[in-house]
């Protein structure tokens, strides 16, 4: 007998659809949504009609990719939350429908716990290192910064996390401020390869504990913007390789700092790295120092596994069916931050 599941992400701007058998995956299939781009930033309205019209093709062509019949599903897992409430509902609305439909049950599954599970996905013939439990992550995304202790597959405790903006809202938030398009950390990436990450400094914040803040250096890099535009108004673009360097370089040492002290209160070396910002090459960067100097045994995700995706629904779906752990079809969706 096989453990055939269906996934389904439609937490924010990406419709994706996967299937995963017995704990392979053999199918991911992602429709992005560039009409934010024109906005600066995800309009919920916009990527709820996007998401209306992609779910079919896209879960139609996750089954055809996996060459697998719907009947022969065992389950549907689908993000139940975080996200906007209208994107999920269609996510959400559609695999009820479908579990109710094919007569197979239902898996709730948390957003945030795909991301730091997506570290588990293999597919066919795969080998690879898994984290072993217990283990550290990162998690950076453009919702969320959070260090998260994890026990077990269901099982995780944030130790410390932003109290105000995301790592990845504050680069989209400075990208914007620098004409740069959407989503900014990206063309962040790219230009900060050719800048000096010493050229310029900015404000880092001084809060207590495991937290992160990031309110605070947007403010910094907009003041600091202001000051050299009434002496320069092209000093964007002459600086643009250094700023973006900086700015990524401020944004790491506040992110590695907190981790580092994490790892140290709680003993534990395993350290991982997840969310649409662990795409990011100089916290990559940091991470694998850590683990050249032997410090921590790291785990970087592939880059198709950072941004979100099914897969990783997938990933936790699979356990939950081994544990039967079903989902009544009249629970709603969520969108506040949690684990
Ligand atoms: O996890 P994600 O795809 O979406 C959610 O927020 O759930 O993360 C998106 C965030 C955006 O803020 C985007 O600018 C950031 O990840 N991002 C990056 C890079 N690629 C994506 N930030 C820094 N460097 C990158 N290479």
């Amino acid at each position: 007998m096989h453990y055939t599941i269906l996934a389904i992400e439609s937490s924010c701007d990406d419709t994706s659809a996967a299937v995963m058998r017995d704990g392979l995956l053999l199918s991911n299939v992602t429709a992005s949504q560039s009409i934010h781009e024109a906005y600066g930033g995800v309009v919920p309205e916009l990527a709820s009609r996007a998401h209306e019209q992609n779910i079919v093709p896209v879960v139609d062509a996750a089954l055809k990719e996996a060459d697998i019949a719907k009947e022969e599903l065992s389950a549907i897992a689908v993000t139940l939350g975080p996200g906007l409430m209208g994107s999920l509902l269609v996510g959400v609305s559609f695999a009820k429908g479908m579990a109710s439909a094919l007569g197979i049950p239902l898996i709730e599954v948390n957003h945030l716990q795909g991301h730091i599970m997506a570290h588990f996905i293999k597919v066919p013939d795969e080998d690879k290192a898994l984290p072993p439990f217990p283990f550290l992550c990162l998690m950076v995304s453009g919702g969320n910064s959070q260090i998260v202790r994890v026990e077990a597959y269901n099982k995780m405790e944030i130790l410390g996390q932003t109290i105000d903006d995301a790592a990845g809202e504050a680069i989209d938030k400075c990208s914007k401020v620098m004409g740069f398009g959407y989503p900014g950390g990206p063309i962040i990436d790219r230009l900060a390869r050719q800048g000096n990450p010493n050229a310029f400094s900015f404000s880092k914040p001084n809060i207590k504990g495991l937290d992160y803040s990031f309110s605070g250096l947007k403010t910094s890099f907009l003041y600091f913007l202001r000051d050299r535009l009434a002496e320069d108004p092209d000093f964007i673009a002459h600086h643009k390789e250094d700023l973006c360097a900086s700015l990524e370089k401020t944004i790491v040492d506040i992110l590695m700092k907190k981790l580092v002290m994490a790892s140290k209160e709680t003993g534990i070396r395993h350290v991982a790295l997840s969310g649409g910002v662990s795409a990011n090459t100089a916290l990559r960067r940091a991470f694998e120092e850590m683990g050249e100097k032997g410090k921590w045994k790291i785990y970087i995700p592939k880059f198709s596994y950072t941004t979100d995706n099914a897969a990783m629904i997938a990933m936790v779906g699979h356990y939950k069916l081994l544990d039967r752990d079903f989902c009544p079809l009249d629970k709603p969706v969520f969108t506040r931050t949690t684990i």
